[in-house]
C-alpha cells in the first residue's frame, strides 16, 4: 500500500505562501463554501455500509430457498430444527475456504463477527481463558490497539473499563517493536486488536515479516490473545494487485504458539451485512475454551441461513466471482475520491491519503489540528463524516489530523460533490491554521 503525499510540481504549497497569499486563497476558498452551502447537500460518508447496487448483487440469495427446498444438510441435518452448536459441515468448508482454515478448526455463528469479539472478550472477562482467573478479578487489563483503527473495536474494551494503548501504524501493520516489548513485559496486556487485510480506515495490509513476529509474540499473560479480525480478507478492489497475507493460525503452530490467536470473518460485506454468517477460526485448545461457555448460551445459530449462503455460492470460487461484481461496483467510488483529492490537493501539502487496493475505506490525515475543523465544515455544508477522533482509542487522536473516508455507500455523482467539498474544507482549515501560526 502506498501512501500518497502530495506532491505536484505546477501548484505552490500552501506551507510556502506568504501571509497575504494565504489570505487571498482563502478569501476565494470562502466564496467557494458558501456556493456549497447554497446547494442543500445532505451526503453521508461516515459508515462504511454496502450501498444498494452490492446488496441487491446478493438478491439471488433469496431465490436459493422455498418452501418445496429440502432443508437438509448432506448428512441429513434438519436445518430447520434446532442443534448444530458450531454450524452445519458444508457452512464450515465454504467459511474455512474463505479464511484458509481447516474446517476443523471453524465455529460459524450468527450474523456479525463484532458480536463473536464482543463474546470473547466478555466471556475472558467473566470465565477466563483457558483456566486463567477471570480478567474481572483483575486489578487492571490493557489492551493494544494499533491506531487510525476501528472505532467500534476501540468500543468493546472500552466499555470493559480496560486501559487502551495505542500502537502507531505503519504501513506494514502495528509498531512491533512496541507490541513485542510491551506484550513480552507487561502481563496485565490480554489481547490486541488487528485488521490484518485492508485495515480499518487506511487499507493497510500486515507484511509478511509483521504475521511473522505476531505469531512469535512471547506475552507475559498465558491469556493474551490476537484478535485477528480479518473482515476483509477478500474485498479486493483489483484483480491483479491485490494483497496477500501469511496465513496466521499455520504460522503460529509452526511458531510453537498454537493458541496466540482468535480469527474472525463473516459474510457482512460480501451478502447482507444485516444477515451474513459469522465464523471464527482459532486452535482446538480454544474452541474447547469457547465451547464450554457456548453450549450454556445457546442451541446453535441460524443454520438456514447458513445452507442458503452455501447454496448460493456453491463453493469458494462462486464467492470469489461474487466478490469481482462487487469490486466493479466499489473500484469506480474510490478512484473518483482519489482523483479528486490527487486534483484538488496534490502539492499543496495539506494532507496525505491512502489508496487501498481493498476493504471500504480511504484514510485521510490532515495537517496538525485540522480533522476537527474539516468534518465541522463539512457537516455545516450537508456532508457527514465520521466524527474526527473516532479512529483513535477514547475518541482521542492526539494530532487531531485522521478522517475515515468512507467512499461505499453514496453514488458516484454524490461522491464527487462530497469529495469536491472535502479538498474544499481541507484547504480552508489548512490555510486558517497556517494564517494563525503566522500569528497574520
Ligand atoms: C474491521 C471490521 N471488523 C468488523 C466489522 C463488522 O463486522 P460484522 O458485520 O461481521 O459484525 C467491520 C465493519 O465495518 C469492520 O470494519
Amino acid at each position: 500500500m502506498t501512501k500518497k503525499v502530495a506532491t505536484k510540481a505546477a501548484v505552490k504549497a500552501y506551507t510556502e505562501m506568504t501571509a497575504e497569499e494565504l489570505k487571498n486563497e482563502l478569501a476565494g476558498l470562502k466564496k467557494e463554501y458558501e456556493r456549497y452551502q447554497a446547494m442543500d447537500m445532505r451526503l453521508d460518508m461516515s459508515r462504511g455500509k454496502p450501498c444498494k447496487e452490492q446488496l441487491d448483487l446478493s438478491m439471488g440469495m433469496m431465490d436459493v430457498l422455498s418452501s418445496g427446498s429440502d432443508l437438509r444438510c448432506e448428512d441429513g441435518t434438519d436445518c430447520r430444527n434446532y442443534g448444530v452448536l458450531t454450524g452445519i459441515d458444508e457452512a464450515k468448508e465454504l467459511l474455512s475456504d474463505m479464511m484458509e482454515n481447516n474446517p476443523n478448526n471453524i465455529i460459524i455463528y450468527g450474523n456479525s463477527s463484532l458480536n463473536v469479539m464482543y463474546d470473547c472478550v466478555s466471556r475472558s472477562y467473566t470465565h477466563g481463558v483457558m483456566g486463567n482467573t477471570p480478567w474481572c478479578k483483575l486489578e487492571k487489563v490493557k489492551w493494544l490497539c494499533p491506531a487510525p483503527g476501528y472505532d467500534r473495536h476501540f468500543a468493546i474494551t472500552e466499555y470493559f473499563g480496560f486501559e487502551m494503548i495505542t500502537i502507531p501504524m505503519t504501513k506494514d501493520g502495528p509498531d512491533m517493536d512496541m507490541v513485542e516489548k510491551l506484550v513480552s513485559e507487561d502481563p496485565a496486556i490480554k489481547g490486541i486488536w488487528c485488521t490484518p487485510k485492508y485495515s480499518n480506515p487506511q487499507g493497510y495490509s500486515y507484511s509478511d515479516n509483521t504475521v511473522r513476529r505476531f505469531a512469535r509474540l512471547k506475552p507475559a499473560a498465558p491469556d493474551f490473545r490476537i484478535y485477528w479480525d480479518n473482515a476483509y480478507g477478500v474485498h479486493h478492489l483489483y484483480d491483479q494487485d491485490q494483497d496477500h497475507l501469511i496465513e496466521i493460525l499455520a504460522e503460529c503452530k509452526r511458531a510453537g504458539n498454537p493458541d496466540l490467536v482468535y480469527k474472525f470473518a463473516s459474510t457482512s460485506k460480501i451478502t447482507f451485512p444485516g444477515s451474513g454468517i459469522a465464523a471464527m477460526a482459532t486452535s482446538s485448545n480454544n474452541m474447547e475454551d469457547i465451547i464450554k461457555q457456548m453450549k450454556n448460551q445457546t442451541i446453535g445459530h441460524d443454520k438456514v441461513n447458513q445452507l442458503r449462503h452455501v447454496r448460493y455460492f456453491g463453493d469458494i470460487c462462486g464467492l470469489m466471482e461474487h466478490m469481482r461484481k462487487q469490486a466493479d461496483i466499489l473500484r469506480p467510488k474510490f478512484e473518483t475520491v482519489e482523483h479528486i483529492f490527487e486534483a484538488e490537493l496534490g502539492g499543496l501539502g495539506v494532507g496525505q491519503w491512502t489508496n487501498p487496493k481493498g476493504g471500504y475505506f480511504i484514510s485521510f490525515d490532515t495537517l496538525e489540528g485540522c480533522a476537527k475543523t474539516v468534518v465541522a465544515l463539512c457537516m455545516k455544508a450537508g456532508v457527514k463524516l465520521t466524527e474526527a477522533g473516532a479512529t483513535f482509542p477514547y475518541h482521542k487522536d492526539p494530532r487531531d489530523s485522521n478522517i475515515r473516508i468512507a467512499p461505499t455507500f453514496p453514488p458516484v455523482s454524490d461522491l464527487e460533490k462530497a469529495a469536491l467539498l472535502f479538498t474544499l474544507c481541507v484547504k480552508i482549515a489548512s490555510a486558517e491554521k497556517l494564517l494563525k501560526e503566522m500569528n497574520a
